[in-house]
């Protein structure tokens, strides 16, 4: 299927698009359009991947079938406003900026052919997972594209309610950080009883993403992560002690708070641009 592809804000997360529209062979370079600020970055894009670029934010969005918005949360107010009555009405806009509602993009936009979409950060590799919601009469073609647009990054959901991304927002968005994070915190944790930092490192990877892939197939089969543990924890054993410690760090409320305040600070960004949009 041949459709015209555009970017506004030609990032990190475009070029991923970008990079990975290309390889899969989806779209053909000339049919990408991308927007930057920086001249300099426009350039690289075109030397890189021979696609066009402009400064002009209402050139792509003339040119395309699908836009992506691809900026900054902190620039979208000013984009939107530029985009403002500039949107054909038969072009879908997927807003991947975080935090902005679908009421935002479609009141800043005066457009209503739009959609939302949380996308993380093993997009970079193409091992991500993107949750996106659109209206629910969207035309099978829009669907089409976005799912073979986000599909070229990893797996991608579509949902009804936008909470699901708001949601997203926090636990796949926010989730790589913390899963860092808990990896840092065990390879320090391994140093610390006098592991060599090489095998803490290979060990504490493969046990990460070991754990991850079992556990997504017992789901399949429908046994639960806590029978999992179960299994592995012996009465009396290492596990059990361990986890016993975990408990009284409470370890699960921390982990709970963590994903809350992410996703109470979503909305408050969302809320927050709304205002902005209001704003004479
Ligand atoms: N990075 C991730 O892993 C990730 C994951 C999920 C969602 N997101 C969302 O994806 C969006 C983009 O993130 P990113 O990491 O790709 O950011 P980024 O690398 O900073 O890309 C944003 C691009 O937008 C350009 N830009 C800024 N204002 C513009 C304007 N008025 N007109 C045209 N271009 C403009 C910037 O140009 P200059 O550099 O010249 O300012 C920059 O190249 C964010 O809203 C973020 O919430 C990112």
């Amino acid at each position: 299927m041949a459709w015209r592809m555009g970017f506004v804000g030609a990032g990190v997360m475009a070029e991923v698009m970008i990079a990975g529209l290309l390889d899969e062979g989806v779209v053909r370079p000339e049919r990408i359009l991308a927007s930057n600020r920086r001249a300099s970055r426009s350039a690289e894009l075109r030397d890189r991947y021979g696609i066009r670029t402009t400064a002009d934010n209402r050139e792509v969005v003339a040119n395309s079938d699908l836009v992506v918005l691809s900026v900054k949360p902190q620039n979208l107010a000013g984009v939107l406003a530029e985009l403002r009555g500039a949107v054909p009405s038969e072009v879908l806009v997927l807003s991947i900026v975080a935090g902005a509602s679908m009421r935002a993009l479609r009141e800043g936009l005066a457009h209503d052919r739009v959609a939302r979409c949380m996308p993380n950060l093993p997009c970079r590799i193409r091992q991500g997972v993107s949750v996106w919601t659109a209206p629910a009469d969207l035309a099978e073609a829009d669907e089409t594209r976005v799912r073979t647009l986000l599909g070229v990054m990893g797996e991608e959901i579509r949902v009804q309610d936008e909470g699901h991304v708001d949601r997203a927002t926090a636990v796949n968005g926010t989730g790589p950080a913390i899963v860092a994070h808990f990896v840092k915190a065990l390879l320090e944790a391994a140093t610390y009883i006098g592991e060599s930092r090489t095998v803490a490192r290979e060990t504490v990877l493969a046990t990460v993403i070991g754990t991850a892939e079992m556990i997504r197939r017992a789901g399949r089969d429908g046994v639960h992560v806590a029978q999992l543990i179960d299994e592995v924890t012996s009465p009396g054993g290492t596990t059990s002690r361990a986890l016993q410690v975990l408990k009284q760090g409470r370890f699960d409320a921390v982990l709970t708070d963590a994903v809350d305040a992410a996703h109470q600070r979503t909305l408050e960004l969302g809320a927050r641009l709304e205002e902005a949009l209001r704003e004479p």
